[in-house]
């Protein structure tokens, strides 16, 4: 049922304040006047000491999954300061990369079915590691294969195109980084300041979401473009993959998410006064090495839609002219559930505008249960 929407995935991405919501209900625990505030993931207590135990934590999954445990990655680093990697699933596979007892596998995956995920998680529990799922389906083959785990309860999901899975992937992903620092004092205010984040972020979700307009008006200028690049970095690399990935598999246009800090390694070298280039550079740690590249982007006369943070605009703007989308600010680790929401926008807008299929992509399909 689309309601009052035209399509499932303008349904989905409008509906993320509620997914989010649903996501987080009584996983946040307020604290009181003498007890800190804290997180509780019901699936995964009795195995938080073992993961805390672990040499290593491994990420798994395909597609947007892959990309949200990216999202994820920073923030479990500094809070558990695990080494984390990052696999494809399939890429694992095939390489048969070595996993060992010790290492603690995360299976992400919205549908819980996908066929490289599976296998993946086959050849984990073979080599003997602990293996917890992360997944929006309810006795999905993935939900029961592994020791344990957290579903999101995002809700069902139909686009084709993973919208409020992705930022509800992101968001159990950041309370796993805070249950497993929970027993750290030297990072208690940050993970407070996290908690009181998570709180407020379905308002802020919805607060970026009235960018829809904005976005719409920014399709109609892309509308005949062949080519889209994203540019981002630390927080937000997973928010260039990810907004490039919306906007290949649904408009239909090449998009390529790049790493800001390679740039220079490549990239540089297609940077003309046509190709339009979106940068994101909302207020982090990385925020003045973004600004460094923004200036070498108009010094080449690129042309540049730089996603900032509300009230930052004139500042990205120095050394050239470029379209801005002011976005609210969170806490950094936070930040990507925010800046990927104007990405889905512009690919949904991009998608109608083309008048291409939004919900079923051409030859895509919701779940890859063959190899
Ligand atoms: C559970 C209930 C929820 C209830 C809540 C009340 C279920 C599915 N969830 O949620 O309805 O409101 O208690 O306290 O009944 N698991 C895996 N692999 C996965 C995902 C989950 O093994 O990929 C396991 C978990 O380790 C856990 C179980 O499935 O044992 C349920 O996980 P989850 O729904 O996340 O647990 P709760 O949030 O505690
Ligand atoms: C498919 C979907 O390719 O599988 C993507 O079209 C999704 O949207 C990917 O990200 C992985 O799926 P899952 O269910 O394992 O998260």
């Amino acid at each position: 049922n689309k309601g009052k929407y035209e399509h499932y995935m303008q349904k989905e991405i409008h509906e993320q304040p509620e997914s989010l919501t649903t996501t987080m209900r009584g996983r946040l625990i307020r604290g009181g006047s003498c007890k800190a505030k804290s997180v509780l993931l019901g699936g995964l207590k009795d195995h938080l000491r073992t993961i805390r135990r672990s040499r290593r934590i491994v990420f798994i999954g395909c597609g947007t999954s892959y990309n949200a445990a990216l999202a994820a990655r920073p923030i479990l680093e500094e809070l558990s300061g695990i080494p984390v990697t990052m696999e494809i699933a399939s890429d694992l596979v095939d390489r048969q990369g070595p996993i060992y007892r010790e290492d603690t596998t995360v299976f992400v995956s919205q549908s819980g079915e996908t066929a490289d995920t599976l296998q993946a998680l086959e050849y984990a529990l073979e080599n003997g590691a602990l293996c917890v799922g992360i997944t929006n389906t309810v006795g999905s083959a993935i939900a029961r294969h592994t020791h344990c785990g957290v579903h999101i309860n995002a809700g069902c999901e139909i686009g084709v195109a993973s919208t409020k899975a992705y930022t509800s992937q992101i968001v159990v992903m950041a309370i796993l980084a805070l249950a497993i620092g929970d027993d750290t004092i030297s990072s208690q205010g940050r993970r407070e300041a996290i908690i009181d984040n998570l709180f407020d972020l379905p308002n802020k979700v919805k607060e970026v979401l009235k960018l829809d307009e904005e976005m719409k008006d920014l399709a109609k200028l892309l509308i005949a473009e062949q080519s889209l690049l994203v540019f981002g970095r630390g927080y937000n690399y997973a928010t260039a993959l990810e907004g490039a990935l919306k906007v290949k598999e649904v408009s239909l246009m090449h998009s390529e998410g790049i790493l800001a800090g390679e740039m220079k390694h490549g990239p540089l070298a297609l940077v003309d006064e046509t190709l339009p280039i979106v940068v994101i550079a909302t207020r982090d740690a990385c925020f003045s090495k973004q600004q460094s590249v923004i200036q070498q982007l108009h010094a080449r006369k690129g042309r540049l839609i730089v996603m900032c943070s509300k009230g930052d605009a004139a500042s990205v703007s120095v050394g050239g002219s470029c379209r801005v989308v002011e976005v609210p600010v969170v806490e950094d680790c936070l930040q990507p559930v925010i800046n990927i929401v104007p990405l889905q926008l512009l690919a949904y807008h991009l998608t109608v505008l083309r008048g291409y299929n939004v919900d079923q992509p051409r030859n895509l399909a919701k779940s890859v249960t063959t190899q």
